[in-house]
């Protein structure tokens, strides 16, 4: 409904909000650490509708929401009318009218959109083909810990111009940072986005180049879920995109990488970097917990 706020994109939240956002993951972190995080939304419920795979997602969504008191419930369209074709607005008014608050992950990012504009609880996307922003806190979440603020740092992307290298055109907006992307051709993100953010948004096609003196290197799968079927000439076509100690050399001294996962060691990312001591890939998935457990707040309380 138009007043009810959801979580579609970074650009749902300004730039404070999603700095506060972030503090208070990294507050509700070390809460969880100490055993002393609030179980303030006793009786509240998460739907979760998951129309693809999901490992770190589900964990977190459903282990967050039991932490703070309340319950999840995995939705499948295997197991609902949804899977037999009831529409998305009935859906939402329904399933919004059961429950506190809705995650969905789907295809078509308009399936989100739609859900959000007849749900009257808010809407967290959990991954479209377009935009990934859950995964997004948890990965500034991870360099504000690590390095403190992003702000004016230079992030490179080396990779498929996907739904995580779009939400990164987001986050260089919100979050204020230089973004270079090292796609092949082919493989850009949407014009339209790059277009809008082009004051602090490039295509620099070489990925040795692109990671030049960069602060944090991203990468994620060549072929998304969806894409199962283009994997080999997605293979072919992203020789030379791999992130590793080679190209990690090119970057700045003390300069993080980061992977949202599932990785394909030896394909986009090398398995030395993935199995490295120090990677802080690992603790990138875990802020997804934290990072949600806080959107979850935040939404929560802005709809009370
Ligand atoms: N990074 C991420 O979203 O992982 P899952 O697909 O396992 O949820
Ligand atoms: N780009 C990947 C991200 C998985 C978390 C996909 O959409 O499959």
């Amino acid at each position: 409904m138009a007043d009810t706020r959801h979580f579609l994109t970074l650009m749902d939240f300004s730039p404070t909000e999603l700095n506060t956002l972030i503090q208070r993951a990294i507050e509700m972190k070390q809460e969880h650490r100490a055993g002393t995080g609030e179980r303030r939304f006793t009786g509240h419920v998460l739907g979760m509708i998951f129309e693809k795979s999901s490992t770190r997602t589900r964990v977190s969504f459903e282990a967050g929401m039991t932490q703070l008191g309340g319950h999840a419930m995995f939705l499948s369209p295997d197991d609902t009318q949804l899977g037999r074709g009831e529409p998305i607005e009935d859906s939402a008014r329904v399933i919004s009218s059961m429950v506190d608050i809705v995650m969905i992950r789907t295809f078509g990012h308009d399936i989100v959109e739609t859900f959000a504009a007849h749900s009257s609880v808010p809407v967290i996307n959990g991954l479209t083909d377009d935009y990934h922003p859950c995964q997004l806190l948890a990965d500034m979440q991870t360099y504000v810990e690590h390095r403190g603020s992003i702000a004016g740092k230079v992030v490179t992307w080396v990779g498929d111009g996907n739904n995580m290298a779009q939400s990164y055109i987001n986050a260089a907006r919100q979050f204020d940072f230089e973004l270079r992307i090292a796609c092949p051709r082919g493989f850009d993100p949407a014009d339209e986005l790059l277009q809008a953010h082009s004051d602090r948004v490039s295509i620099v096609r070489d990925p040795m180049s692109a990671a030049e003196g960069a602060d944090l290197v991203v990468t994620d799968v060549w072929a998304s879920m969806g894409q199962e079927a283009e994997q080999k000439a997605r293979e072919a076509a992203f020789v030379g995109y791999q992130v590793n100690g080679e190209l990690m050399s090119r970057a700045a001294p003390g300069a993080l990488y980061m992977h949202c996962l599932p990785a394909h060691r030896g394909e986009e990312i090398s398995a030395e970097l993935m199995d490295a001591a120090d990677t802080v890939i690992w603790d990138e998935a875990e802020n997804r917990l934290h990072a949600q457990k806080a959107v979850v707040e935040t939404l929560l309380l802005a709809n009370s």
